[in-house]
């Protein structure tokens, strides 16, 4: 009993020390509840806060994220993207040209396919034997015309090694692998396809430290992927266009001007006359040339003024084209020329060879020569000048007038009834009349009188456009010139209008041709008509404009009636 009163007790006791117990500890945790509550009241205040600071993190966070999108955009743009891709094909080997854009700067970039190591091999082993069995002598190395002969002599070597080598090789990989080594041993190397391009209009090479640029007729100056080894390759590479032309370039003769067989005009300098590097320069000639068409679509000249100066071309009148630099002189001159009737001999004298002319025309190019290094074996203007009118031209074109002996052939020329076209140097009517009757030119300002039209073009550099800027005829006494400006050029309008009254050009057609002044004004009509319906229906490009005015020439009545009708033409 005692036993279970004391167990009784002794389980009260537990009880009471446990519910002490068990009261502290839910004291404890009531205390740490409290806390925790507490706390939990603290710290839910910055919660609060922190609510609100929220919007702000996400203002910054968008904020960051637009940064980052920015940024992102921006990789996009200096990913380099190709926008056009064309094949060039020089020698019977084609490389691709991929233009692309990087942060909207463009570039040139010639693909070649790869070659593997064992090609490359098998490349230098021909390579090796060809020099060894193809005697290359000087004389064909300096004399342009057997250079063809040398390349053809070349060409059927290394193909004969290369099937020898690799019998059951693809005509394709075979004429991959003799174009490459022509272009490496003859030629340009990669540059052969730059002027292949006929894209281009413009190859720079300043030295060996900056990438070969080009003038792209759509993207302008831009940066190719060629860069050359060394300044010793670009020593050679004006060698190579040296000889091409029978000259050579040396440091004794550092300049070199030459005018290639395909019309392409190399000019190359060495160091250290060029302080940068040796530098080459090859203005590349227009294979297809600008005519009427071109030049009124984009906006250079009008249909009233090309109708103009056929009219003078048709009736043999004197016309001198004025510009700046580069206004688009010669371009110009060029584009006119199809208006000259088909049966006249036409002679042209320039330094290098630009115009080009349709192929129905009876045209004699003549070319300056400079003297070779020992002086000897130079032609000059003057000369071929005096030439020419013994080999009874009607028509004279003359790539410009420079200097006092010249111009006053040339004036003569025309006082004695040739009919006489050539550029001048000089930005205004007024200028072109001074330059011509002050020094260095110096032509009495009577003779000027021979001038029946002076046509100005002008080059507006900011927008890179050309227009005409004055049509003129000129008012002569004896010792003084006046320009009549017949059509001047209104920045406003961006358009050429009339401005004065005609004073001699009409009456003197009229005394030409004895055609009335109502005569004219319709057969003017009629010539802007045939140039809009050109226009419309873009006959362009040099053999299709000569074709049209050899049908005005031969039957314009024809003609005359297809474009009434608004016909198209269907003699192409
Ligand atoms: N009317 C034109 N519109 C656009 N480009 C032109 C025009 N005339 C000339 N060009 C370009 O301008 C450059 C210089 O022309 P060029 O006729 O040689 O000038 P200039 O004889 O006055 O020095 C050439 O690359 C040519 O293609
Ligand atoms: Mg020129």
């Amino acid at each position: 009993m005692a036993k279970k009163r004391k167990k009784v007790k002794k389980v009260k006791r537990e009880a009471r020390v446990k519910t002490k117990i068990q009261k502290r500890a839910e004291a404890r945790t009531n205390e740490r509840k409290r806390r925790t509550a507490k706390a939990r009241t603290i710290i839910r205040k910055p919660v609060k806060l922190r609510i609100k600071v929220k919007p702000r993190i996400k203002e910054r966070t968008e904020q960051a994220r637009k940064i980052n999108l920015g940024k992102e955009r921006g990789k996009t743009k200096t990913k380099s993207k190709i926008i056009e891709t064309y094949n060039v094909t020089a020698d019977k080997v084609t490389a691709t040209i991929n233009i692309t854009e990087t942060n909207g700067k463009h570039e040139y970039k010639v693909n070649m396919p790869e070659l593997s190591e064992i090609t490359k091999a098998l490349l230098n082993e021909i390579r090796n034997s060809i020099v060894s069995e193809v005697v290359i002598s000087s004389a064909e190395v300096l004399d342009p015309a057997a250079l063809e002969g040398l390349k053809k002599k070349f060409w059927e070597k290394a193909e004969q090694l290369i099937e020898k080598k690799v019998p059951q090789i693809k005509q394709v990989t075979k004429h991959l692998l003799v174009g490459r080594l022509m272009h490496e041993m003859l030629g340009l190397d990669k540059i052969e396809f730059l002027l292949a391009d006929v894209d281009l209009e413009e190859i720079v090479i300043t030295s060996k430290r900056e990438p070969v640029r080009v003038y792209h007729k759509k993207y302008k100056w831009v940066d190719t992927n060629i860069i050359l080894k060394s300044e010793e390759e670009i020593i050679n590479y004006s060698n190579i266009i040296a000889r091409r032309v029978g000259r050579q370039i040396t440091t004794l003769n550092p300049l070199l001007d030459a005018h290639l067989t395909t019309g392409d005009r190399a000019n190359a300098i060495l160091y250290p006359i060029s302080t940068k590097g040796n530098t080459i320069t090859i203005r590349k000639f227009r294979r297809d040339p600008w005519t009427v068409t071109d030049l009124i679509k984009n906006n250079t000249c009008s249909a009233d003024i090309f109708a103009l100066i056929w009219l003078a071309i048709e009736y043999e009148m004197n016309i001198l084209f004025s510009g700046g630099t580069a206004s688009g002189k010669t371009t110009f001159l060029n584009v006119c020329m199809p208006f000259i009737p088909t049966n006249h001999r036409i002679i042209s004298i320039e330094d290098t060879r630009e115009l080009m002319l349709p192929e129905t025309l009876y045209w004699a190019p003549l070319v300056t020569r400079q003297p070779n290094p020992e002086g000897k074996g130079e032609v000059t203007m003057l000369d071929l000048l005096v030439n020419s009118l013994r080999m009874r031209p009607d028509r004279i074109v003359v790539g410009e007038i420079r200097r006092q002996r010249e111009a006053e052939v040339l004036f003569e020329a025309m006082h004695t009834g040739h009919s006489v076209y050539a550029t001048v140097h000089a930005d205004t009517a007024a200028e072109t009349i001074s330059r011509l009757t002050h020094p260095p030119i110096s032509v009495p300002p009577n003779l000027l009188e021979a001038v029946h039209l002076n046509i100005v073009l002008y080059r507006d550099r900011r927008k890179g456009v050309r227009r005409i800027l004055q049509v003129s005829e000129f008012i002569a006494d004896e010792d003084r010139v006046t320009p009549n400006i017949i059509f001047r050029y209104k920045p406003i309008l961006d358009k050429t209008v009339e401005h004065m009254k005609s004073m001699r050009f009409y009456d003197e057609i009229g005394r030409h041709t004895g055609m009335s002044i109502n005569e004219i004004s319709k057969d003017l009509g009629e010539k802007k008509r045939i140039i809009m319906w050109m226009v419309k229906n873009d006959i362009r490009g040099i053999e299709q404009t000569s074709k049209i005015m050899n049908l005005y020439y031969s039957d314009k009545e024809k003609l005359i009636s297809v474009v009434n009708q608004n016909k198209k033409f269907s003699g192409f």
